[in-house]
């Protein structure tokens, strides 16, 4: 079972997968039902350390832990005193002094949430670490695909966009191939990792290669913040060979879903009326985000020693 952290899909089972996904049915229904004053975290504290930007998991993280009872602290890099020359570590010691039972860290650095976690007994949630890997936002992509098709098995999940830089595409891969799916990885030849398909990932010639037949189409943002050169002549020229508008989207399974982990940029790896369209689930895929970290906070105070989350 889940043990103290969460830090990334690459080492997370299958059958861990599923229990956070199942747990999250419960905490959906909780959701949709207006509950947010529930008891199942109070008396915990829960702190997000994040050392890079954020909306979408800050503030659902935030969300979850305040539903559940629990208490936050939000801490960012440049209001903290890592600004004044802390290390990591000492930052990691400071939040255990204070009795955190869980910290959720984003940062720049790949690895800094295991270095962290290492060091503390807080219980760490990878919350993004450079292009890594982004554990909760692939949970939110299972759990919306899983609520539309029931089932992994044989599912046909087209990722297109940014897959090099792209730590919610490593996840996704992680975790979607040991549910059963088939992941189908379309980018110019310089946003897509050598090796890639040593990961159990096709890699597709063509956008209408990719989508052919895909449940789910899943657009990735171009990361420009982490390029050092130009990877591809323009933006409008990506959106013209690489993008997915309307017309494209005929080549996929005629019941299948857009999807994408935000923030989108309207026009580059989806035009608008992809991003508006009925197939979309970007909307639902935020809503299911706060209902997997509801999940995933309660199973980890559930597992801390001397910890009895409140059922
Ligand atoms: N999807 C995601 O991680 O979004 P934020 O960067 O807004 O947290």
């Amino acid at each position: 079972m889940l043990g103290k952290d969460l830090l990334g899909l690459y080492e997370t089972s299958a059958e861990d997968i599923l229990a956070i996904l199942d747990t999250a049915v419960g905490m959906k229904r909780l959701l949709t039902q207006n509950l947010k004053k529930l008891p199942h975290l109070q008396g915990r504290t829960v702190t997000t350390l994040f050392y890079e930007n954020s909306t979408r998991t800050r503030c659902s993280f935030e969300l979850a832990a305040k539903y559940l009872g629990a208490g936050t602290v939000n801490i960012s890099a440049s209001s903290s005193s890592v600004q004044k020359g802390e290390t990591l570590i000492d930052t990691g010691y400071t939040l255990d002094a204070m009795k955190n039972d869980i910290i959720v860290i984003r940062h720049p650095m790949g690895g800094a949430p295991r270095l962290l976690a290492s060091h503390v007994r807080a219980s760490v949630v990878n919350g993004g670490d450079g292009i890594n890997e982004h554990p909760t936002q692939a949970l939110l992509d299972f759990y919306t695909m899983r609520e539309k098709f029931g089932a992994f098995k044989g599912l046909k999940v087209a990722i297109l966009g940014d897959i090099k830089h792209s730590r919610v595409a490593k996840s996704n891969l992680y975790g979607l191939t040991k549910l059963g799916a088939e992941v189908t990885l379309f980018a110019p030849g310089t946003l897509l990792p050598q090796g890639i398909e040593e990961l159990g990932a096709k890699v597709a010639r063509s956008r209408e290669e990719a989508l052919a037949g895909a449940n789910v189409v899943m657009g990735l943002r171009i990361q420009l913040e982490r390029m050092h050169g130009g990877l591809f002549p323009s933006l409008s020229e990506y959106a013209k060979y690489y993008g997915v508008a309307e017309e494209h989207l005929r080549y996929a399974d005629k019941d299948c879903i857009v999807m994408h982990p935000g923030p989108v940029n309207r026009g580059v790896e989806f035009t608008s009326d992809v991003i508006d369209a009925p197939e979309s689930k970007i909307c639902e895929q935020v809503l299911n985000g706060v209902a997997v970290r509801m999940a995933l906070l309660f199973l980890l105070c559930k597992n801390r020693q001397g910890g009895n989350a409140n059922e």
